[in-house]
């Protein structure tokens, strides 16, 4: 451990709040499955708009798609089982390759998923959202192998580790920490997080702050989906043809 790092560790350790040094950014984790609804809204409606404001230097977003599937070792292989049925586990899986082979060009990374979740996109059509047929065709063959099974059991093994436990999704870590504010005001919590740890917060965070007051109160609220403050567009139900469609496009 460097001098830099272990005097942040020893302030966080006493409760003092050190500055945040240059490349510190403050981690936004977002667990989720691919099919929710409220999850596409919030990558739509919270996660997009915070990666494209002044905030953006400022974080580092990580996804996790797995949310409230299942898995299940059976003959030496993970099964999988998803919320929103099987076409769930193939776009999770999906994802999870994306996730792979982008790495850390985070802005790729979210015009790709970010398209693939828009609330208005359906499922099926996930091809159109990758920038080429390289790319395409790297994507199709983890997903329907080895490798996009041990992705999936990776992020089964990230999300039942989670302390506490998830109860929804989506589910948002700020700092490693749940943060039921982020799932209804992501720029609000990230802004909070500064507040605590920069003295001088960026310019854009004084419309975002929300009062201490609330920001705690929705802290405390850990039952259920939250529900109250949202201000979501409502999204097209997925239907039985959409899902059959998708069905038939991921497994051609
Ligand atoms: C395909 O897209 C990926 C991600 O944008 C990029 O890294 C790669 O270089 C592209 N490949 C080709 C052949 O254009």
């Amino acid at each position: 451990m460097d001098l830099v790092k272990y005097v942040f560790f020893l302030c966080t350790a006493l409760g003092l709040a050190p500055e945040r040094t240059a490349g510190q950014k403050v981690s936004v984790t977002l667990y989720y499955e691919s099919l929710c609804p409220f999850c596409r809204r919030w990558i739509a409606y919270q996660l997009l708009p915070l990666w494209s404001s002044e905030l953006k230097e400022y974080v580092t977003p990580s996804l996790i798609p797995y949310g409230n599937a299942h898995e299940k070792r059976v003959d030496g292989h993970y099964k999988f089982q998803c919320q929103h049925g099987e076409e769930e586990c193939v776009l999770n899986t999906i994802e999870a390759c994306i996730i792979k082979k982008l790495g850390d060009k985070t802005d790729q990374l979210l015009g790709v998923i970010g398209c693939i979740e828009d609330p208005g996109k359906e499922p099926g059509s996930w091809h159109d959202c990758v920038p080429n047929d390289t790319l395409l065709e790297e994507v199709k063959t983890c997903a329907t192998t080895e490798e996009g099974e041990q992705l999936q059991h990776y992020y089964a093994q990230e999300t039942d580790g989670l302390v506490p436990a998830h109860k929804y999704v989506p589910w948002v870590l700020i700092d490693n920490k749940h943060s039921a504010l982020a799932e209804m005001n992501l720029k609000s919590a990230v802004c909070r997080r500064l507040k605590d740890t920069i003295s001088t917060v960026p310019a854009t965070c004084n419309d975002f702050i929300v009062q201490q007051q609330d920001a705690h109160a929705h802290d405390d609220k850990e039952e259920g989906q939250p529900s109250s403050g949202r201000t979501f567009r409502p999204a097209p139900a997925i239907t039985t043809a959409v899902r059959a469609g998708l069905a038939q496009v991921l497994y051609q």
